[in-house]
């Protein structure tokens, strides 16, 4: 099996540095062609810097990383230190790395990679808000239809909101950038909080990856241990959910996760429920289908393979 090739477009964040070393050790499965950074959980400057840390941890320093967007297309920015850390990667001890940012900005990256590789053969795999994918479609549209799929985390149907009542936070920062994407006729996945939200960080999860003990296992364990007391305490849960890992192990072991192929859109106008995923899952719509919408995963297996690759770093 040829390895896929796919663009990681993230905000690092402990959920997406776990999802990064799970394709940096599938290189039989993955062959991550780049690693763009998009401001979210923290700004760029932030994100650029945790993606490069993580791609140290995993002691991948010739990986190819770039920093995107600062913003939204339209609006201003929203961070989420309150769950992240100020640092965006709070929890383990952090170091300033050595491996350099590209100087191409990643929105050219994207465009440029879709342009150069042959149609069809290269997956989006965004992990944040989608202001980098929906800066790269607007500019360039030619590369729509040369996406293979697109894999995100994002969005919310019986879960509601986790940023607001109504709304995921990826789709909820950059509500424009996501109606893009989701318009854009692309093959697309969606791992939605419905899903994710049955991943959880559980204390005999962390304990099965604190017993690796390794640089990578101890790293990730410390940042898991710092990233789910948010949401223990918010939804009383018995951790805290591993969201954009989701979309890389799907990648590996898509038998992990099920879900329906439906209409889903999102809300842009309304200040009530702005970045609202409205998904057809019942079908009570003539909308058409337009996304495979994941509502549920085998979790004992989810960890078991985040475990053992990261066994191998
Ligand atoms: O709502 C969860 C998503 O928002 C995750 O991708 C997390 O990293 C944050 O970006
Ligand atoms: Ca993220």
């Amino acid at each position: 099996m040829t390895a896929r090739k796919i663009i990681i477009d993230t905000d690092p964040g402990q959920d997406d540095a776990v999802a990064i070393l799970l394709a940096l050790a599938s290189p039989q499965e993955i062959d991550v062609l780049g690693i763009t950074c998009v401001a979210g959980n923290v700004p760029l400057s932030r994100t650029e810097t945790n993606a490069r840390m993580i791609c140290e941890v995993a002691a991948r320093p010739q990986t190819k990383v770039f920093a995107g967007r600062s913003s939204p297309l339209q609006r201003p920015l929203v961070t989420a230190e309150h769950v992240h850390g100020k640092t965006g990667l709070d929890g383990p001890d952090l170091f300033e790395p050595a491996m350099p940012l590209q100087s191409q900005n990643g929105v050219d990256f994207i465009i440029e990679t879709l342009r150069a590789e042959p149609a069809g053969s290269v997956t989006l795999c965004p992990l944040g808000p989608l202001s980098n994918i929906g800066e790269a479609f607007q500019r360039a549209p030619d590369i729509i239809d040369r996406v293979q799929e697109i894999i995100l985390m994002g969005g919310a149907y019986f879960e509601v909101g986790n940023i607001t009542p109504a709304a995921e936070f990826n789709i909820y920062v950059d509500p424009e950038a996501a109606d893009i994407v989701l318009k854009s006729g692309t093959p697309i996945t969606m791992m939605p909080l419905d899903v994710t939200h049955k991943a959880l960080t559980t204390p005999p999860r962390i304990a099965a990856i604190r017993a690796l003990n390794s640089r990578v296992g101890d790293f990730t364990a410390d940042m898991l241990d710092f990233f789910e007391r948010f949401d223990i305490e918010k939804y009383g849960s018995e951790g805290g959910p591993l969201h954009d890992p989701c979309v890389i192990a799907y990648l590996i072991q898509p038998e992990l996760f099920s879900g329906r192929h439906i209409n889903v859109e999102v809300e842009t106008q309304s200040d009530l429920t702005l970045g609202m995923t409205v998904a057809d899952w019942w079908g009570v719509t003539d909308r058409p289908a337009n996304a495979l919408f994941i509502g549920d995963l085998d979790a004992d297996g989810f960890f078991d393979l985040i475990t053992k690759r990261l066994a191998r770093l």
